[in-house]
């Protein structure tokens, strides 16, 4: 069996044109290193999975290429990586404290990262402090960290700051859609939009999510498989129940309601998330809202149809009808009642609505 490689791992750039969506980033920091402006301290925050360490390694690689310090075959000599995550102690920072004083053999610089640096303990931070005051000329640091908030203003104040941002949706479903190119997987693009949205900002997340799907998939991303997986309710449902509702036929209704809490899931979920879909169909009756629906290319056409079916009255009903399930939701003592009386009224709004069509 050929070994599996995480995509996150096999899929880490290697140099900055390759990074997503952080280009404040990568091309100010080309731009310091082909200027010679770098700074001797710098500081990444940002959330997880969005590229910080992968930007460190680069520009570690980078300074060390442009002082000569790499091997042949692009190993560098003067990189020093600490992952203040596991090695936090006093004596961890004082060993790599005693390194940075003696001057690289070959090249200029010795470059240091310091990953997750909140992590290092408060007697570690102090005696690092004392370093980052004064670095001889030849070490640059750079460190990262998922909480800038928790690193200490001296150091701040001594670091260039970077901040990472969370990577938008397209640009992830963008990524991902490159390497299932590469891997040979098929899939449905709504399904990587999906996953994209999931991920809530971060690549990495993206990429582990997507890995578990293409092998419980067997290589073939789907939308209403990558739901499944997510545990999220695939569009599908919002659809058939909005459609049923629209016709007044409570009784597929409630019995489709009863399908999905036997499939295990949520109830104040599912009302929540009917109440989001009537939203969606409010937001896709004008094109100048169009763009705030959050699903992929092909559900929000399906959407779009729906949308021609309600008048912007009765979808401001229906709103209001599953919102204040969702509010009462937690109070209630029977919440699945409170669920089903709000479906009721979907069907009686519905029924009202076609009734005044026919009588006009
Ligand atoms: N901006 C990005 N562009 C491309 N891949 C990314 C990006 N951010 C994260 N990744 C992917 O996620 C993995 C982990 O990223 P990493 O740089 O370690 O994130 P962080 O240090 O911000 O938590 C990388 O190996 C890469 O596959
Ligand atoms: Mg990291």
């Amino acid at each position: 069996m050929e070994n599996f490689i995480v995509s996150a791992r096999k899929y880490r750039p290697q140099e900055f044109d390759s990074v997503v969506g952080q280009a404040h980033v990568t091309d100010t920091l080309e731009h310091a290193i082909s200027n010679n402006q770098l700074a001797q301290a710098l500081l990444f925050c940002g959330p997880r999975g969005v590229g910080k360490t992968t930007c460190a390694r680069i520009l570690a690689r980078k300074i060390n290429e442009r002082d000569g310090s790499t091997s042949e075959d692009g190993f560098s000599y003067n990189i020093y990586e600490l992952d203040a995550a596991s090695n936090n102690s006093v004596d961890d920072i004082r060993a790599l404290i005693d390194q940075v004083r003696f001057a690289p053999q070959t090249g200029t610089y010795k470059v240091y990262i310091i990953d997750e640096v909140h992590m290092l303990s408060s007697s570690a931070f102090n005696a690092f402090l004392k370093t980052l005051e004064e670095p001889p000329a030849h070490a640059i640091f750079i460190l990262a960290t998922t909480e800038k908030h928790k690193i200490i203003p001296t150091i701040l104040s001594r670091c260039q700051i970077y901040d990472f941002k969370r990577i938008s949706i397209e640009d992830i479903q963008s990524h991902l859609r490159g390497i299932a190119k590469k891997e040979g997987i098929t899939y449905e693009d709504d399904a990587l939009y999906l996953i994209a949205q999931k991920a809530d900002g971060a690549l990495r997340d993206a990429l582990s999510i997507f890995d578990r799907l293409s092998t419980f998939t067997q290589k073939n991303i789907t939308l209403s498989k990558a739901a499944e997986v997510l545990n999220v309710l695939d569009y599908e449902y919002y659809l058939q129940i909005a459609d049923q509702a629209k016709k007044g036929k409570m009784s597929e209704v409630l019995s489709g309601f009863n399908e999905i809490i036997k499939r295990g899931f949520d109830a104040h979920l599912f009302i929540a998330g009917l109440g989001n879909h009537f939203r969606d169909l409010m937001m896709a009756q004008s094109p100048s809202t169009l763009s705030l629906i959050e699903v992929g290319e092909n559900t929000r056409g399906k959407f779009e149809n729906q949308s021609t079916q309600w008048s912007p009255q009765q979808l401001i009903d229906a709103i209001e009808i599953c919102n204040q399930a969702d509010i009462n939701y937690k109070n209630s003592k029977n919440p699945r009642l409170t669920v089903e009386i709000a479906l009721m009224q979907l069907c009686s709004l519905g029924a009202a609505a076609s009734l005044k069509k026919k009588s006009s």
